[in-house]
């Protein structure tokens, strides 16, 4: 796709490592990048989707299984580390990483991709048929959250 004067751009999985200076910068500038190697990352079962425009990455978002809190869904997906530099945000980039990750998550046979949505970008996820679930609620350093989720069809 070309997303609006970024040339082309291509969703495609990558490395953890790859993730972790728009994670650092993006979604925790007050941490360092070194802590953004998190829990599950280096999993099997975990995968992690970049949009790549000239090389860079311009967007990326993780994928983890697990289920949601008191669940025991062993085929739900997590959602976590979503994220567009602020340079190529409102191009229809995040939007085309969000449907990768959703389309490799059906392929992997999940009923459903949660997250906790910050407040700020609930209606992003709205938009890819997330519903609310509970929230508002807080979040160490990150502010109010929803828990949110797109629902598969099986
Ligand atoms: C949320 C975020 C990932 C969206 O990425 P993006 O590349 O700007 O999104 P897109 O341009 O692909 O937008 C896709 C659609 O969602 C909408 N949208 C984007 N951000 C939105 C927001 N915060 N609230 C409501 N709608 C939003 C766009 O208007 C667009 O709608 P359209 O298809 O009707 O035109 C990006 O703004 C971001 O990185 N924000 C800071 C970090 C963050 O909050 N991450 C999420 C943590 S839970």
């Amino acid at each position: 796709m070309d997303a609006h004067g970024l040339g082309l751009v291509e969703c495609t999985l990558i490395d953890p490592r790859e993730t972790w200076p728009l994670r650092q910068a993006v979604l925790r500038p007050h941490e360092t990048e070194d802590e953004m190697d998190w829990a599950g990352d280096a999993l099997a079962t975990t995968f992690h989707v970049g949009a790549l425009a000239g090389g860079l990455v311009v967007a990326i978002g993780s994928a983890y299984k697990e289920a949601r809190p008191g669940r025991h869904d062993a085929h739900a997906y997590r959602l976590r580390g979503m994220a567009t530099s602020p340079e190529a945000r409102g191009t229809g980039v995040g939007g085309a990483l969000l449907r990768h990750v959703l389309d490799a998550c059906r392929e992997r046979g999940a009923t459903e991709l949660w997250c906790n949505a910050r407040e700020t970008a609930s209606g992003f996820y709205v938009r890819f048929a997330f519903e609310t679930l509970e929230g508002p609620f807080e979040l160490p350093g990150t502010g109010p959250h929803f828990l949110m989720r797109h629902l598969f069809d099986r």
